[in-house]
């Protein structure tokens, strides 16, 4: 039983309009005003009256039926009723019917979705922008996937360019195999540093590193060797955090994928004539768009991080015909997308349309409260680290006899970091602060979790219940209509977070429904004496874990069973 349909339904016959168009204008109020919402404005113009004139209107004519049992005007705004406990049947029973598959949708069904997030450069420190782009991209990633779209994720591994040379030149001058293949990255790093503290007093070493590279890409043997062994330690830490995070890819293709893919794209662009010379470099003008140009090949004839991605852009298209492709990265790179985006639209292709750029902002650290011993860097892997022993710590105190502390620590801790990172509209800068995203009573990842584990308990107290057939009147109350109201709005949700790629919008909503779970269980008593009673608010306790189950999962967060 789908109500919002049904308002949308009894309305067009009020106004004689289309119900799809009326569709999407129907709101759930957060004001609790109704049970649903229309707002008038957008009829102001056709109907050639105000809409508080058109809600009153509404109100007069609008014909009730079982479902929707009253309708009024307040203000501009028309607000429905339903029938309390046939809504509330019908959500729960939709909850108890699908479980894990509540709120699915088939509005992706055939469409495939490209997302490149994650994509941490091999040899330098995975960075807390990556740990956004990978937590933000993997719920975008989950949200298409809940609304029945088909997805291929792509970690584009920064695994070529001059960074290799520098590192090839420290690691022959002041490396040893056996330190970086036991520190990996950290040894890398330390030697990358070193690299351009000594360039600072001596130019040659740039020249070496150049040349290097030159050698990399010319298919020097020792080059290549060098290059795909510290691939390889580099990748060893960054799937460490890939594990603790659970995240995984369709696909590692990163920039040296493209190496031998670039040729035909440069040369399409010199046919389409929009490859142009520029002191001795080769661009794409942007000027007509406010741009800067596009770099396509350097004065040296080598290849740019702009070359790549249009490389990559059409063996997306070609492989996958997508529907969309999204990439996820911080700000500071909103420029070279936009010009990325431009450059595939001058070359005639409509699907330019379809490229998007969801970008984020950055982390501010709440000062003293993370170490960064380390200078500038903060490694990812301490940082996750630290989620999890702080969280174990919370556990040993408040409930120490608690199974499988390790597990739940590692749920809770990271759940935390990446419900904390998801709070907020992207573009919004991050605050990382350990005691407010570890608190289990704040708008929390530990909240929602523990509202969950809460519900679970009840469940298992309970022992039996039967949902076969719940007398929903016994408990077809203001606080139950609320929850249901709000389950049944996950799937709407979901879409707006799609449509805007913002994973807060479901962040927020299970919020919602966490808040209003846990006022009904401050006000009943779930193990009701009466059988009948027991089992209906059962039903709810039931309903909302599995929803927040799900919601979490989606955001890419384990929620244990007992906490
Ligand atoms: N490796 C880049 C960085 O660390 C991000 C790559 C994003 N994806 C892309 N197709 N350009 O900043």
């Amino acid at each position: 039983m789908n109500f919002k349909y049904e308002v949308a339904t009894l309305l067009s016959s009020c106004l004689n309009k289309n119900i799809d168009t009326l569709l999407p204008l129907i709101e759930v109020p957060k004001n609790k005003m109704g049970d649903f919402a229309f707002p008038c404005f957008s009829l102001a113009k056709e109907f050639k009256k105000s809409p508080v004139e058109i809600a009153e209107h509404i109100e007069k004519t609008f014909k009730t039926n079982d479902f929707i049992t009253s309708a009024k005007a307040i203000g501009p705004y028309l607000n429905f009723y339903v029938n309390k406990q046939l809504f509330i049947s019908s959500v729960i029973n939709d909850v108890i019917d699908k479980q894990q598959d509540f709120g699915k949708s088939s509005i992706g069904k055939n469409k495939m979705v490209v997302l490149d997030y994650s994509s941490p450069n091999i040899a330098k420190p995975f960075h807390v922008g990556h740990l956004r782009s990978t937590v933000i991209g993997q719920a975008i990633d989950n949200i298409h996937q809940h609304l029945g779209y088909n997805t291929y994720s792509i970690n584009y591994l920064g695994d070529w360019g001059t960074q290799f040379g520098k590192l090839i030149v420290a690691f022959k001058k002041w490396g040893d195999k056996e330190t970086v293949e036991r520190d990996d990255i950290k040894e890398l790093v330390r030697l990358y540093v070193k690299f351009h503290d000594e360039a600072e007093n001596d130019k040659s070493l740039e020249d070496e590193a150049r040349n290097w590279l030159l050698k990399m890409e010319n298919g020097d043997e020792e080059a290549l060797q060098l290059w795909a062994w510290i691939k390889n330690i580099s990748l060893i830490e960054f799937n460490r955090i890939y594990d603790l995070l659970g995240v995984s890819f369709d696909s590692f293709n990163g920039e040296s994928f493209y190496n031998d893919k670039m040729t035909p794209v440069i040369d399409e662009l010199k046919d389409k004539k929009l490859l142009i010379k520029d002191d001795g470099a080769s661009i794409v003008s942007l000027d007509d768009f406010n741009m800067p140009p596009c770099l396509i090949l350097r004065r040296d004839g080598g290849t740019l991080y702009h070359t790549r991605d249009l490389a990559s852009v059409m063996y997306r298209k070609n492989t996958f015909d997508f529907h969309k492709a999204i990439y996820i990265t911080g700000g500071d790179q909103i420029l070279h997308f936009k010009q990325l985006f431009k450059v595939v639209e001058l070359m005639g292709y409509e699907w330019a349309e379809n490229l998007e750029h969801a970008s984020f902002g950055l982390v501010s650290l709440e000062s003293g409260k993370i170490s960064t011993r380390r200078g500038v860097v903060i490694l990812m892997e301490e940082l996750l680290t630290e989620a999890i022993n702080k969280t174990l710590a919370i556990i040993e105190e408040k409930n120490p006899t608690l199974k499988n502390k390790e597990e739940v620590a590692k749920d809770v801790g990271i759940g935390a970091i990446i419900f904390n990172d998801l709070f907020n509209g992207r573009k919004k800068d991050v605050v990382f602060s350990w005691d407010k995203m570890l608190s289990f009573d704040g708008e929390t990842g530990p909240y929602v979790q523990y509202t969950c584990a809460r519900a679970n308990s009840v469940l298992r107290k309970a022992k039996t219940y039967d949902f076969s057939n719940i007398d929903y009147n016994l408990i077809a109350n203001d606080e139950v209509l609320h929850i249901a109201t709000l389950l049944n709005d996950f799937t709407n949700k979901l879409i707006d977070a799609k449509n805007k790629s913002e994973p807060y919008i479901l962040t927020r909503h299970i919020i919602d429904i966490a808040k209003a779970y846990n006022k009904f269980y401050h006000d009943y008593v779930i193990l009701d004496d009466d059988i009948n009673v027991r089992n209906a608010r059962l039903s709810i306790c039931y309903s909302v874990k599995t929803v927040l189950t799900i919601g979490l999962n989606i955001l890419g967060i384990n929620s244990p069973e007992e906490m």
